[in-house]
């Protein structure tokens, strides 16, 4: 067992130190993909959001999206019946992990319900792209593999829904664990939205203010998801030309419905999955599939070092270039794009592809 201290708490406050439990069970969790309708389907009838603040690394304005709050997720669990006695919260349970929400539980639970730091950095990066080629993510397929809340691609939509794009732009969001997408991805993309002017026909036909928050990312509060919003934010999707994909399960899965016929991508985007040095052919391997050709931009944000699990860059780098990753077609190089040196170092790589 190892702890790390590197994700980030909603509330903007240090989260507790990163705990693996050690666990004989391999990847549960089977491939499975999710319609917008069955998500919108799956939403509680309110949720609770928080500001989280990302603060970019040039003089541009910091950014603020508005995330939910994981004792929200916690409450809506409880009381669709997850918490009474016949179901032991535990550690493999979705309640035990958002008890514990930094903590590992290999082939479980992989961390997805916290935000961690490097999905910011990859905001950061992703902003200054955005800044010099205003329009650049509208009308790309994009993937963010092992996406957890999602922040990267939550910024990507909330540029298209605060812009007049309506160029058909996909974005497919990857998740180990299904209740991940459903208890946090997706309602930040529902929130997305709503504090976007995308939502503004439709704030402006509520009359009563419990239902229409300020769409202020800034602030605290609690959304109601009505039908009629539900409907609002279908339409607004529809209008901007965004077509939302979700799937769970293991990284070897969406690869296998890759190459069976699945979609390829123009971006693809991955924060903080190379912690695990035994996992990394399976990542490089989707990454690689996922990637429509050698133009596509392939960017992996990570910790240069990630202690006790023996992952971080040098591994990932060490793997992208193996002869096992060349007699798979999927071996390349990598440029370091964006770096933090402060503390424990902060990496964006940029993947070509051999
Ligand atoms: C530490 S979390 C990072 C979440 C998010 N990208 C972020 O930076 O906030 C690691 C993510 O990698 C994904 N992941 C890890 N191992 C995986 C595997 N073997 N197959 C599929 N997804 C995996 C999980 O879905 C999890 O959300």
């Amino acid at each position: 067992m190892f702890k790390f201290d590197f994700c980030i708490d909603n509330d903007n406050v240090e989260a507790p130190p990163l705990e693996q439990i050690s666990s004989d069970v391999v990847q549960l969790e089977p491939f499975a993909e999710f319609s917008l309708s069955q998500l919108l389907e799956s939403l509680p009838p309110l949720i609770s959001f928080s500001p989280l603040p990302i603060r970019l690394s040039s003089d541009r304005k910091n950014i603020t999206l508005a995330c939910r709050d994981l004792f929200d997720a916690r409450f809506q669990l409880i009381s669709e019946g997850h918490g009474d006695e016949s179901e032991t919260p535990g550690p493999t349970s979705a309640l035990g992990f958002l008890d514990s929400p930094s903590d590992l539980v290999p082939g479980v639970y992989e961390g997805g319900l916290k935000t961690w730091e490097c999905s910011l950095d990859l905001v950061d990066y992703l902003e200054g792209l955005e800044d010099l080629n205003p329009a650049y993510f509208s009308g790309k397929r994009i993937l963010e593999v092992g996406c957890g809340t999602g922040i990267p691609s939550v910024y990507l939509l909330h540029r298209i829904f605060c812009g007049d794009s309506n160029t058909a732009t996909h974005v497919h969001l990857q998740d180990y664990n299904a209740s991940v997408l459903e208890l946090i991805t997706f309602p930040n993309i529902i929130l997305a939205w709503y504090m976007s002017p995308s939502s503004a026909e439709y704030r402006a036909s509520i009359s009563d203010p419990t239902e229409s928050p300020p769409a202020d990312p800034t602030l605290s509060g609690e959304l109601p998801l009505t039908p009629s919003l539900k409907s609002a934010f279908t339409a607004s999707v529809a209008k901007h030309g965004i077509s939302l994909a979700f799937s769970s399960g293991p990284w070897e899965s969406l690869k296998t419905r890759i190459e069976s016929g699945g979609a390829v991508h123009d971006i693809v985007l991955t924060s903080e999955t190379i912690y695990r040095t035994e996992a990394l052919p399976a990542l490089i391997e989707l990454l690689r599939r996922a990637c429509a050709d050698s133009k596509s931009l392939c960017l992996v944000a990570a910790k240069v070092l990630y202690f006790g699990v023996g992952g971080g860059f040098s591994e990932f780098l060490g793997t992208l270039e193996s002869k096992t990753m060349v007699d798979r077609g999927c071996s390349g190089t990598a440029e370091a794009v964006w770096e933090r040196k402060v503390g424990v170092g902060r990496k964006i790589m940029r993947i070509s592809w051999v």
